[in-house]
């Protein structure tokens, strides 16, 4: 079985963030969110990946993937472009595809418990296409699957305005051959796409066998802010203590913290677990970073006070304003005019952002 990772889209409700790359690099608990689609496939056996790639910088893909060979598989980039559909997406991975079955999962999923009990039920089975679902209290959001009760799917509608159950489909798909016919044949959306939810309806009304897979873990969406916040709080509830970096005496570092290697947390500090910290940071000195924060590699927080947020990386966040909530940026630069200590701030802030509060 091959697998396809969709690292297109224009990531809209993510912006300003998605103005200099793709959405599916943001990182979250310190690793892009790519990272964790890519070990999905491989810790089920998946190693010949296509990585679709639209147009905003997807060179940046390419950076961190390279040939894949760093993180145990083998990529093919395949270029989308503008993003018309992830039906559209899947029918430009048809001939690295050839005659093999597959896993398409789409770039900005977060998913606890991986899928390998999928890929083999649907390997052990003569299924025509396998989804993975989840109950969700907002159904309308998704595309949504209605199940008989032996968990075959009966009926696939893209974000419906009246659900039929609250299953969602998730975005990760097992499908073969037969679906490239059946996308050719699609009519674009509402949405101006081409809707795989529609192509895996019309596979079904055409007789096709459709098996309902359930996560058992927990599954996040990333495309809003919010959305990501609370992926970084999940992944963070796993992470054990481990400081490689260095704690000078006066700072204390509580609970399950991960400080990277050559960073410094400085005297009068406070780092409150479950909190990761990427490598070559400076914390500190009188600085707090509270529970459910990720830092990325080279920032520096001096006298600051920030929790629930996520710092991409490479950002200087000098201002006592506490920052909750909030998704700083690379090379983001937060400072303060006058020292006065209001309410906490929620920030989305862009590559290369400069604010002064
Ligand atoms: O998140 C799950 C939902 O994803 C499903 O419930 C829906 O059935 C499915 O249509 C999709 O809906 P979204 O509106 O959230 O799709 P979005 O446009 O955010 O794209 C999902 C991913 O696929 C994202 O990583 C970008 C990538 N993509 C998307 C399109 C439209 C591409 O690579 N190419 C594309 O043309």
């Amino acid at each position: 079985m091959k697998g396809l990772i969709l690292a297109g889209g224009h990531g809209t409700r993510l912006r300003p963030l998605t103005h200099t790359g793709p959405k599916q690099l943001i990182p979250i608990a310190n690793k892009a969110n790519i990272l964790y689609c890519l070990e999905d496939l491989r810790d089920a056996g998946i190693t010949d990946i296509g990585v679709i790639l639209g147009d905003v910088m997807p060179e940046k893909v390419r950076e961190l993937l390279g040939d894949g060979r760093g993180f145990g598989v083998r990529i093919t980039y395949l270029v989308q472009g503008f993003p018309a559909g992830i039906a559209h997406a899947i029918q430009c991975a048809e001939s690295f595809m050839g005659p093999e079955p597959f896993c398409a999962y789409l770039g900005d999923n977060v998913l606890k418990g991986g899928i390998r009990p999928m890929v083999e039920e649907f390997e052990a089975h003569r299924y025509d296409a396998e989804v993975m679902l989840c109950h969700v209290p907002n159904p309308e959001k998704f595309g949504v699957a209605e199940l008989d009760g032996q968990g075959h799917i009966v009926s696939l509608v893209e974000k419906p305005k009246a659900p039929r159950s609250d299953l969602a489909l998730v975005g990760i798909y097992l499908l073969r051959t037969s679906i490239f016919p059946i996308i050719h044949d699609l009519k674009p959306s509402w949405r101006n796409e081409l809707e795989i939810t529609e192509a895996l309806d019309h596979l079904r009304v055409q007789g096709g066998k459709l098996k309902a897979h359930i996560v058992t873990g927990w599954w996040k969406d990333t495309g809003k802010p919010e959305d990501i916040l609370e992926a970084n709080h999940l992944l963070l509830e796993d992470i054990e203590r481990k400081i490689e970096g260095t704690v000078e005496a006066g700072a204390r570092v509580e609970g399950r913290v991960r400080i990277g290697a050559r960073s410094v947390v400085k005297a009068g500090s406070v780092i409150r677990g479950p909190v990761v910290i990427g490598q070559d940071c400076i914390v500190g000195p009188e600085t707090y970073v509270g529970p459910y924060t990720s830092i990325g590699d080279a920032s520096r927080l001096v006298g600051a006070d920030i929790e629930s947020s996520i710092v991409i990386g490479e950002a200087v966040i000098e201002t006592r304003h506490k920052i909750v909530n909030s998704l700083i940026g690379r090379y983001a630069t937060i400072r303060s005019a006058d020292g006065r200590l209001p309410k906490g701030q929620q920030l989305i802030i862009g590559e290369n952002s400069s604010l002064f509060l």
